[in-house]
């Protein structure tokens, strides 16, 4: 049979099963479909689903005649790849699947996958920025936007949200995810999975999600990315699954496995993951994808002596795509012939990701996501400007405004900018925002400039780092170079305020960048000092990928505001926040240490059997001898221009029963002079327990708005779901026993009550 007549075959069988433009198809009629599709499916071509290249070819270039590009065309136009990622734009996403529509035997559409980790081209803040928000409608908003730019240029698939809990600062990839909470990190994800998914896939503005790095990445050993990842079965379930479930059930199409071994198994050969956890107990009927190379990766970890062994392993333990090793497309179908993989296994696979390609539409219509007008319309349009703008705002946290420095008056001051990344228009964009063009933030310095009514003046002071701009490979060397400073603090010595944007360039977090030091990089905390002894009158505007130590600061320093990275509209968004034109609300989603050596720390942590000294001057407690347990900002803190003051705390009953709950209510008033919004933070204690429990765990939590004057009562309710959790009888369940509960601004100033679940 010729390939055209079979591709019609195709169509054709599927188009007597069902009409393609049904707009609802039941799952039953679905599973038909993709029947009828793996039916005419050789087991090579269904080996070619499971397969994705990186872009490997520049379509408007000379196609690939030799090396390893030619040969992953070949292997494109036999139908042996299901899926490509990092190819951008519509011109060349049509062409590629032009090949795979019109050119191949079968002529199954590819699914094309990016990171859109925060934004295609327009960037919105890092996901840590934005869980800083505890804003779910604003984040949803946020990936919604992404969803409909990275559509508009042909791709369909995001490697987005990553949902792994981070309790390590030192680790470079806490700026990809929403932080050390498993509570927090579920509502985030699924406000991002439903962001980026919509209510139809098949819509034009939508893209698959895609839950990573299953599982336990961000517990990496000392912090050094792709390190080693031990940890324990309560951890594991109580901690790390929470938010991947969320994102589960919020219907994720994909999810993404991890670098890391696990316990001394690769995350990628994992088949308690992947099979029971994944697939068995939580029903995953999406896909699975490979993290980059990570099959064969299974080698180095000394886990399969070559690429075959990896690809079995890895196809046994549930991993349905293979992205950037080639094993699967090399080796399955002699495996399979060889009795070591089932067919069967393989017809799993490649159901599901057909399943997926039905899911978008692309049977129906593989161009779907072709059209290079509506790419032109909306890259980069004006609403989406808007909606980064609104996002990045809500992500500034204040963390420090003594004497009321902030926020600034709007005339009659002479205030000096210093700090190179002021006047940086790349940096703002973070890491991960592999589309977006160097420079195209706003700057702050930008942002203060629309401000006309005081005298700015700007000097660098210094650099963060040294020279150089590639931004996959580089690493950023911090500079010594100090020959700006006297410029900066001749500057400074006349002002009346001190604006000074230090921190992290955007390149020095993200995949690869673990750093030992989590301090202000470089010369910048020697700049600051000087600065600060000609002008203690400081605004210490903080950019950064990961909670810094920065006690110094703290300490001397009468106004910090946590201003990570941003993303586009990074400048305009701090200075509306400096000025007062945006009242800032966020709270942080990691703890802020005093010190890298009090790292991994986290509000959630166990009360050990020593946590205070009970001897004058004993030494025989659970401490440092040279440093506070306690942090230097803990998860959930933020400031406002205005205060907020917690009373009455009331629960409907102390004690509940079965299914019965308890309401929960506080009165939260507005003590200051400006209108703002809180984050009102409910938190529990389970006293007793057949697992020991943290000392405390976010259970709930309400933004609410309040004029100066205003107050407001705030209601939560506690029931068996509350105070659930993975037991030793290594089942999720209530058990009987004390509480505490605790609401408050934050998790350490909380008031509390208790009460009691009786079986
Ligand atoms: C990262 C993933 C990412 C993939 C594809 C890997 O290095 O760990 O998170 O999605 O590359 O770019």
């Amino acid at each position: 049979m010729s390939f055209v007549f079979i591709t019609i075959a195709i169509w054709s069988c599927s188009s007597k099963i069902i009409q393609p433009k049904v707009a609802f198809v039941s799952k039953n009629q679905l599973e038909i479909r993709v029947d009828s599709v793996l039916k005419l499916m050789t087991l090579e071509e269904k080996i070619g689903q499971l397969n994705q290249y990186n872009g490997f070819w520049e379509i408007t270039g000379p196609t690939p005649k030799e090396g390893q590009a030619a040969k992953k065309y070949a292997d494109l136009k036999n139908g042996l790849v299901g899926s490509m990622l990092n190819v951008k734009g519509v011109k060349d996403v049509r062409a590629l699947q032009k090949i795979a529509v019109e050119e191949t035997r079968l002529g199954i559409p590819l699914i094309f996958g990016f990171d859109v980790i925060h934004g295609y081209k327009t960037i919105s803040p890092i996901p840590l920025a934005e869980a800083a928000s505890w804003d779910l409608k604003e984040i949803k908003k946020s990936a919604a936007i992404a969803a409909e730019e990275a559509a508009s240029v042909g791709l369909n698939w995001t490697f987005a949200p990553m949902v792994d809990v981070s309790r390590d600062a030192r680790w470079g990839r806490v700026m990809e995810g929403a932080g050390e909470d498993p509570y927090l990190g579920s509502q985030i994800a699924i406000a991002r999975v439903q962001g980026f998914q919509g209510d139809d896939l098949k819509a034009r503005n939508t893209i698959l999600a895609c839950a990573k790095h299953f599982a336990g990445y961000a517990f990496a050993e000392s912090g050094r990315d792709y390190n080693t990842v031990d940890i324990g079965e309560s951890t594991l379930q109580n901690i790390v699954f929470p938010p991947f479930k969320a994102a589960a059930d919020a219907g994720v199409r994909t999810f993404m496995n991890s670098f890391n071994e696990l316990n001394g198994i690769p995350a990628t050969g994992n088949a308690y993951l992947q099979r029971k956890i994944l697939k068995s107990d939580w029903n995953f009927d999406g896909f699975v994808v490979s993290d980059w190379g990570s099959i064969n990766e299974m080698i180095p970890h000394g886990f399969a002596k070559d690429s075959k062994q990896a690809a079995e392993i890895a196809i046994n333990a549930g991993s349905d795509m293979d992205m950037e090793s080639s094993a699967y497309v090399a080796h399955l179908a002699a495996l399979v012939k060889e009795g070591k993989v089932q067919e069967s296994t393989i017809d799993d696979a490649a159901r599901r990701i057909l399943k997926v390609k039905f899911e978008l539409g692309l049977f129906d219509n593989p161009y779907l996501y072709c059209d290079e007008n509506y790419e032109k319309e909306t890259v980069g349009k004006a609403a989406f400007q808007e909606g980064v703008l609104e996002m990045a705002k809500k992500s500034i946290v204040l963390l420090k405004n003594e004497k009321e420095l902030l926020p600034l008056k709007k005339s009659g001051q002479k205030i000096v900018v210093i700090g190179a990344l002021a006047n940086d228009k790349t940096s703002p964009l973070g890491s991960w925002r592999i589309a977006a063009d160097d420079n195209s933030a706003v700057s702050l310095l930008e942002g203060l400039q629309k401000y006309k009514g005081n005298q700015l003046t700007y000097a660098k002071g210094a650099d963060v780092t040294v020279g150089r701009t590639q931004f996959i490979w580089e690493t950023k060397i911090n500079t010594t170079d100090k020959s700006g400073f006297s410029e900066a603090i001749a500057a400074a010595k006349t002002a009346d305020v001190v604006i000074m944007s230090l921190g992290e360039h955007g390149l020095q977090s993200g995949e690869g960048r673990s750093r030992t030091d989590i301090g202000l990089p470089g010369v910048q905390q020697e700049l600051l000092e000087e600065v600060y002894k000609v002008n203690p009158n400081i605004v210490l505007v903080l950019n950064n990928g990961r909670p810094l130590a920065i006690p110094w600061a703290d300490e001397k320093i009468p106004a910090i505001v946590e201003a990570w990275h941003l993303g586009t509209q990074s400048g305009n968004a701090i200075a509306q926040v400096l000025y007062g034109d945006y009242n800032p609300s966020g709270k942080l989603p990691m703890t802020f240490p005093r010190n890298v050596g009090q790292v991994p720390i986290y509000y959630n942590y166990k009360n050990t059997g020593r946590p205070v000294m009970t001897e004058p001057d004993s030494v025989f407690w659970s401490h440092y001898i040279d440093e506070k347990n306690t942090p230097l900002y803990p998860f959930g803190y933020g400031l406002s221009y205005t205060q907020f003051e917690y009373s009455d705390l009331s629960l409907s009953q102390n004690t509940f029963s079965g299914d019965g709950q308890i309401e929960v209510s506080v009165t939260v008033k507005n003590t200051g002079k400006y209108t703002g919004k809180e984050v009102v933070q409910l938190y529990i204690r389970d006293l007793i327990a057949s697992v020991t429990r943290p000392v405390k765990e976010l259970k709930g939590f309400e933004m609410i708005e309040l004029q100066p004057g205003a107050s407001q009562r705030v209601n939560f309710t506690i029931n068996k779901k509350t105070i659930e959790f993975f037991t030793a009888q290594s089942k999720w369940e209530a058990e009987p026993g004390d509480f505490k509960v605790f609401v408050g601004g934050n998790s350490v100033q909380t008031l509390e009550n208790d009460f009691q679940y009786l079986k």
